[in-house]
């Protein structure tokens, strides 16, 4: 019994000290507002050292010295459009030798609308950031972190990513490529030390919707999007993926037991719904 207790504390002890069980810094993408801002707060309040990465710089400052004062720890802010042919370089050479054990490929967006009458380039930008980018840094980091046989990765997929969604399908298809890839990767490295991880909010209030031409409001369901990225936080090491709340999961899963073409044409519906008119 008390063997038991002992190792279950060395285990939480263990899981909380995510400098030791990932490495010393953390990079996050899309710090500057919504999820990416309360990931870096809460990974900062594991103690981990934070680098900031979006355009909006005045916004990074101020989460960045806001975690400082808290946490008493270091952060970088890197300023970058991420859809800039240069971007993964730039990164990469911001970062330089640090030990970087956690990546939140957070950074993405979304648009609601007819896909023909959506902007060409704006849609093309939308996969190249949800998508491409993701690729490219976890391509980047992944390697030191197998031979440090320590590290996690987290990408952001949505509920969206369980079934296509008309009049959102382009960012659904986006989404759906991100929670296929963290989990596969999860397969691939699990046995290398490295915590994958796809994480699927539903509707969370953030920028995210005045961004997306979503015109409704909040319902019952929104999240709050700290909730969210604690649940993150508490999974990550535990499961390939992660549906935020009950009512979404039942959702997501319940697309799995429908034919094809019915759940298609419920999201669709549901889409009308968030913007009237389409
Ligand atoms: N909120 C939801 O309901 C919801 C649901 C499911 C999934 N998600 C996913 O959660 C992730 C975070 O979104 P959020 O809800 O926190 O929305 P948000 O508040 O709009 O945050 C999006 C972040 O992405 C950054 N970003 C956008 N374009 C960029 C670019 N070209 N280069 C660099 N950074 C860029 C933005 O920073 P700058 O503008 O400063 O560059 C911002 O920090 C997204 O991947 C989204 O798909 C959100």
């Amino acid at each position: 019994m008390t063997i038991v207790i002992l190792i279950n504390k060395g285990r939480k002890a263990l899981e909380s000290d995510w400098k030791n069980r990932f490495g010393e810094w953390a990079l996050v993408t899309g710090a500057s507002s919504g999820l990416g801002a309360d990931f870096a707060r809460q990974l900062a309040g594991k103690k981990m050292n934070i680098i900031l990465v979006a355009r909006r710089v005045e916004r990074m400052n101020i989460v960045a010295e806001e975690i400082e004062n808290e946490y008493a720890v270091q952060t970088q802010v890197i300023e970058q459009d991420l859809i800039k042919s240069d971007a993964i370089p730039n990164i990469i050479n911001e970062v330089g030798d640090k030990e970087l054990g956690v990546l939140i490929n957070n950074a993405g967006y979304g648009v609601l609308g007819n896909f023909h009458e959506n902007d060409y380039d704006y849609q093309v930008e939308m996969v190249k950031l949800n998508c491409v980018v993701p690729v490219a840094l976890t391509h980047a980091f992944i390697e030191p972190m197998v031979k440090r046989g320590k590290g996690a990765v987290i990408f952001l997929a949505s509920t969206a990513a369980y079934q296509a969604v008309p009049f959102f399908s382009v960012y659904a298809a986006t989404k759906s490529f991100n929670l296929f890839l963290a989990e596969g990767l999860w397969g691939e490295y699990r046995k290398k030390g490295i915590a994958v991880m796809g994480l699927s909010p539903g509707y969370t209030e953030t920028e995210f919707q005045s961004h997306a031409h979503i015109k409704r409001t909040k319902g019952p369901t929104a999240a709050k999007s700290e909730d969210v990225v604690e649940l993150a936080i508490r999974k990550l090491g535990k499961t390939p993926s992660v549906v935020h709340g009950v009512v979404n999961y039942l959702g997501a899963f319940s697309a799995r037991l429908i034919p094809r073409a019915t759940s298609v044409k419920l999201a669709g519906a549901l889409m009308k719904m968030m913007r009237p008119g389409l």
